[in-house]
């Protein structure tokens, strides 16, 4: 069975004690209106501790924005996969567009934080998208199935089970200019059928894809009617309880 998922990215915002009250408050509000789908909030680091507790015997799943590939040494400034697994987490993000962009990251040390993670116990949120010049270029299929086939390389049938996609395209993160429900949607089934002749039509049909890319409350219903969208990935919209909770719920 296809999951549908919503999760907030909280990015570089927030101090300890307001992700605490931001998460409090998501949780508050979807304990009076139960959610349809799964839910997961990624704080920064270091309020994945202190949210670990805050979200205990909620719904909401912890999400981290990052791991590294190994699990300990010396690798100054990083944070690894069984350190957010101990610390509570659920899932990870990684392959972000912000990731590849700022900080270099390629589809091959994806892939190697893929398999870390996976091996760790944590799930993982695998962004993948193409550049306004690649859109414009044509190159759209040709980069999504790239990044796909590379972050992916070497999982199982067993490991892609615990893999949601997330359809980030770059032009549209950040930049209130949200890809319309039927070029998402073209992105979606394409991403499913890649996976299908990667490995079989039960998993094409079964994995999630998450939309990313301004989704806001007054978008998401439409985006989210999509038959191969299976929910969103929240940036800016996720740092307002009210908002967040809106798209939560904007499931028909
Ligand atoms: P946005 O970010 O919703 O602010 O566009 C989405 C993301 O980067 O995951």
């Amino acid at each position: 069975m296809r999951k549908k998922f919503v999760a907030g990215n909280w990015k570089m915002n927030k101090t300890i004690s307001e992700s605490v009250a931001l998460a409090a408050d998501v949780a508050k509000r979807l304990s009076d209106a139960m959610p349809s789908c799964d839910v997961a909030l990624a704080p920064t680091f270091l309020a994945i501790e202190p949210l670990a507790e805050v979200l205990r015997n909620t719904p909401i799943k912890l999400a981290a924005q990052n791991c590294h590939f190994e699990n300990d040494g010396a690798f100054t400034g990083e944070v690894s996969a069984r350190m957010l697994k101990h610390a509570g987490c659920h899932y990870v993000i990684l392959g972000h567009s912000e990731r590849r962009q700022y900080f270099g990251e390629t589809d091959e040390l994806i892939n190697k934080k893929v398999k870390k993670a996976l091996a760790e116990g944590l799930e993982v949120i695998l962004c993948v998208g193409e550049t306004l010049e690649q859109r414009e270029n044509d190159e759209t299929k040709k980069v999504i199935v790239s990044q796909v086939s590379h972050c992916t390389a070497d999982l199982s049938i067993d490991d892609m089970k615990r893999i949601t996609i997330a359809y980030e395209p770059v032009w549209a993160i950040g930049t209130g200019q949200t890809a319309t429900p039927d070029q998402a949607e073209e992105v979606h089934r394409l991403i499913r059928f890649f996976i299908a002749s990667l490995h079989t039509d039960e998993l094409a049909n079964d994995i999630t894809i998450q939309y990313g890319g301004s989704v806001k409350a007054s978008n998401a219903k439409e985006l989210f009617a999509m038959p191969n969208i299976d929910g969103g990935l929240i940036g800016g919209a996720s740092l307002k309880a009210d908002e967040f909770v809106q798209i939560v719920h904007s499931f028909s």
